[in-house]
């Protein structure tokens, strides 16, 4: 798990135009809760749809390695046979979650209340995250860490024998940290309550209710309050996972960017709190609609077709909407490099602590592309060249990064020249499918020799 074998050069060229229906994988972030929350719970639970790639494949490992029966009976096709909470036993292995930060800082929350003593690794790019978010609110309920320096993988996270319920006011808008206290609460007597100033996506809160959890949510000045009554008995469930809308955003902004594209990506999760990549998509004036709008499993989900849009326009995206759409920055900023005008990006300093910082490794892709781009701490402005004038033509660091990688080839679609990564293999953690998937709307990716 902790590597992803050799690496995996790969171009895109100038293709098109992109037509047909593109079926995209289940969600990454609700594929995780279903496996994490179904062996939480007492009896099997049952899951299709689920996202079958190395970041989910993970932490179905670490499920078994913590107690539970995992089982794939056919494809997205699981079950879970899940310990009760408070019934996790302790690995006999070191935890390897890969690529994933959702799966080892959620895994983190929900071992960190059991007086159980895990150590937990993870590839390069895993390695260099920040932990400390995550250990941080641990030791206040009486869990200890011992990592490297800077609070770094590898890590061994020693449970609370008497863990005490805490009230934690998240310090940074991250779901992951929510997350991670939220089910560390699980397994605590009283109130464990989070605080969110900004809305992050809400996925724990909606399935732990669903799993029959009690949890209210409620909105004060101080922001999202969200208070859990500890050591439930969670009732397995039946799961359809959505199609992700992260991994539609990739097909839909191919075909905004490639001239004579028209492409349906049906059955996306439109959760208000993911969603924020296609409203600023149409603020830009993409021809982006959304069809057959309805609600599957409590979420709202529509069929998403969008067109070739040669006159978009750049805009500044509201700081206040950067949680909505964290993974989405990177691919707007390809599409950002064919709008006219300026497109500004503020408030997105969470961007340099994910897979890669993807500040950086967009910004020197994108200039290594003949695109201008200005960066800070906090902010990225991509400098428009308009649909036709991105000369591309150069190569592009994924960084261990799948969505650095994902972003460089559909820019290689539509640029003059064609455009390189030095290694593709990382887009297996969240779509594995992407390669065929996009040459079968008609792009043109190849892999080079290493
Ligand atoms: C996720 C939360 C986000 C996101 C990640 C998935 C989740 O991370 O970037 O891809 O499933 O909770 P942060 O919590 O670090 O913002």
């Amino acid at each position: 798990m902790s590597g992803h074998g050799d690496p995996i050069p790969m171009t895109a060229r100038k293709s098109g135009p992109l037509a047909g229906d593109a079926h995209v994988p289940g969600d990454k972030s609700i594929s995780h809760r279903a496996l994490i929350l179904g062996a939480l719970a007492v009896g099997e639970t049952r899951v299709t749809g689920l996202l079958e790639g190395d970041d989910v494949l993970g932490t179905a490992a670490a499920m078994r390695a913590f107690g539970s029966e995992v089982v794939r009976h056919g494809e997205g096709d699981w079950s879970i046979h899940g310990v009760g909470v408070g019934g996790f036993a302790e690995p006999e292995q070191v935890i390897d979650c890969g690529n994933a930060g959702t799966g080892v800082r959620l895994i983190m929350g929900c071992m960190a209340t059991s007086p159980i003593t895990a150590t937990f690794t993870g590839d390069a790019s895993l390695r260099s995250r920040p932990m400390g978010r995550i250990t941080d609110p641990m030791g206040l309920f009486g869990a200890s860490a011992h990592g490297r320096s800077g609070g770094r993988l590898p890590m061994t996270i020693v449970g609370a024998r008497d863990p005490m319920p805490v009230r934690y006011v998240v310090p940074m808008p991250s779901a992951q940290v929510k997350s991670a206290v939220l089910l560390a609460g699980l397994n605590v007597p009283g109130e464990t309550v989070v605080v969110e100033a900004e809305a992050t996506r809400d996925h724990t809160e909606r399935m732990l209710a669903g799993f029959g959890a009690d949890l209210t949510v409620e909105q004060t000045d101080e922001g999202r309050v969200i208070t859990l009554t500890g050591q439930p008995e969670l009732k397995p469930q039946v799961i359809a996972v959505p199609r992700d809308p992260s991994s539609a955003a990739f097909p839909v902004c191919a075909a905004l960017i490639t001239p004579g594209s028209e492409v349906v990506v049906p059955n996306i999760g439109l959760n208000p709190t993911r969603a924020g990549l296609f409203t600023t998509l149409r603020e830009m004036g993409a021809d982006l609609v959304f069809e057959n709008q309805r609600e599957e499993g409590g979420e709202p989900v529509a069929d998403l077709r969008a067109r070739f849009s040669p006159e978009m326009r750049g805009i500044r995206v509201p700081a206040e909407r950067a949680a909505s759409m964290i993974d989405e920055y990177p691919v707007l900023s390809v599409v950002a490099a064919f709008a006219t005008g300026k497109t500004e990006m503020v408030g997105v300093k969470e961007l340099r602590v994910k897979e890669s910082d993807r500040i950086d490794a967009m910004a020197r892709g994108l200039e290594a592309n003949g695109v201008t781009v200005d960066e800070g701490e906090d902010f990225m402005t991509v400098h428009g060249m308009g649909a036709d004038g991105v000369p591309g033509g150069g190569t592009a660091k994924a960084h261990l990064d799948h969505r650095i990688a994902m972003s460089f080839m559909v820019m290689g679609m539509a640029s003059q020249n064609p455009v390189s990564i030095d290694d593709g293999a990382p887009i297996a953690t969240s779509f594995p499918v992407f390669e065929p998937l996009m040459a079968g709307l008609g792009a043109v990716i190849e892999r080079r020799d290493a």
